[in-house]
């Protein structure tokens, strides 16, 4: 029996390693991806090798997990609940379809991960380990286990001779989770929904307040709803959103402080740190503004809180999220153009925005003199259709307020 672990190398994960070879006598596989969460992965190695793994597969993601997750994701505009960027929802299916990759090259016929039995991680891990292997067996220690404090870990730990030094640096008394799109924290005393962060918290931006007094300046190049170059230098998508993330975390970008619905039904405080994400949000906005119909980005914006919640879910490799990107793909085709954005002091604002796909018509908008295209006289007739309906109601005496 074989199972392949989602294994970050952290003391957690490395108690799983131990109660897997213990509880099931299988034989441990682990996987562990650098996809920008700012700690070295090839350490995980020597730890793995340490406990007895023989397989261990240590890759990095950080180009595939921007441009086939994260960009795919920002052409939507995509916000769960209005506010949550869903750094951490994204980089779930590709976990999951490593995993199970992995499994099906090992001969592993199980996966397993660290998450919680509360959380929304395990429901994301799983869904999408089933619908790309409808057989796998999935194993989750944290529902299974008993090991449910810091105490019986550590005891743990020493009953089986991991070495402690395996808790990578001092513990955090947040739960964190970090990718190249946010950082967020979780648990400790954000627990009270009342508590402010505490300022030392943050580990990407500076606040606000202490942000240059002197705005910074960005162009950012656009093609088919995908940023190409930031300032013309022509960038990969990990390239453009690193770049991005050290640019809004030096202007106290991209902070952010909710109570969230989790889908296993709970409310739960987090707090993220998006930078790049908050800045790639407005800027795709901008462009849409001159290059999109009306309509097409009016129905787009309709279906996003939709196709938010079905990545927050855990549904990725599903048909509905498949039939949404299909339909905000195509959207997205004269999506290009150039944006310039100013950040300052914790926002990113538009300053300008260009493109040869602009449905913009400076002759038809201007308040100045009529060139032709558009009679005002038109709008007499077109407010008096449109008000047809109001008027008769309002003429048989139906109330109105
Ligand atoms: N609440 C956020 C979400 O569901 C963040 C979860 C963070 N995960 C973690 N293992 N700390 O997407
Ligand atoms: C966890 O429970 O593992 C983290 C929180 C979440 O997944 O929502």
């Amino acid at each position: 029996k074989k199972v392949v672990l989602a294994y970050s190398g952290g003391l957690d994960t490395s108690v799983i390693v131990k109660w897997l070879q213990e509880t099931y006598d299988c034989e441990v596989v682990t996987f562990t991806a650098d996809i920008g969460q700012g700690e070295e992965v090839e350490p995980a190695r020597a730890k793995a090798q340490a406990l007895g793994v023989k397989e261990i597969h240590i890759e990095d993601l950080r180009e595939e997990f921007v441009r086939d997750y994260v960009y795919p994701m920002f052409r939507a505009n995509t916000l769960y609940e209005g506010e949550y960027l869903l750094g951490t929802s994204i980089a779930r299916p590709l976990i999951a379809r490593r995993l199970i990759e992995i499994a099906d090259q090992t001969g592993a016929d199980a996966i397993s991960h660290g998450a919680t039995g509360k959380g929304n991680d395990q429901v994301r891990f799983e869904l999408g380990a089933y619908a790309l292997k409808p057989g796998v067996k999935v194993i989750a220690p944290w529902r299974e286990w008993d090991l449910n404090s810091r105490e019986k870990l550590m005891a743990y730990c020493h009953q089986h001779d991991i070495p402690v030094d395996f808790s990578s640096k001092k513990k955090s008394p947040y739960s964190m989770d970090a990718n190249l799109l946010h950082i967020s924290y979780e648990g400790g005393i954000l627990e009270d929904p009342w508590a402010e962060a505490e300022e030392d918290m943050w580990r990407w931006s500076v606040s606000p307040e202490a942000a240059p007094d002197t705005p910074t300046y960005i162009e950012l190049t656009y093609e088919r709803g995908d940023i190409v170059a930031i300032d013309g230098v022509p960038m990969k998508p990990h390239e453009v959103l690193e770049k991005l993330n050290t640019l809004g975390g030096d202007n106290g970008i991209g902070r952010l402080d909710i109570v969230e619905n989790r889908y296993v039904g709970m409310k739960s405080r987090g707090c993220y740190e998006t930078p790049g994400g908050t800045i790639m949000l407005r800027a795709h906005r901008a462009i849409e503004s001159l290059t999109l119909d009306r309509e097409e980005a009016h129905l787009k914006d309709e279906l996003m809180p939709k196709y938010a919640e079905v990545i927050y879910n855990g549904y990725w490799w599903s048909p509905e999220r498949r039939m949404l990107q299909a339909a905000i793909d195509e959207t997205q085709k004269n999506v290009s153009g150039v944006v310039r954005m100013k950040l300052y002091k914790g926002s990113a604002t538009v300053a300008g925005r260009r493109s040869d796909q602009s449905l913009f018509d400076e002759s038809i908008a201007t308040f100045e003199d009529d060139a032709g295209a558009y009679d005002q006289k038109d709008a007499e007739g077109f407010i008096k259709l449109n008000a047809l309906r109001l008027r008769i109601a309002a003429g048989k005496g139906r109330r109105q307020d």
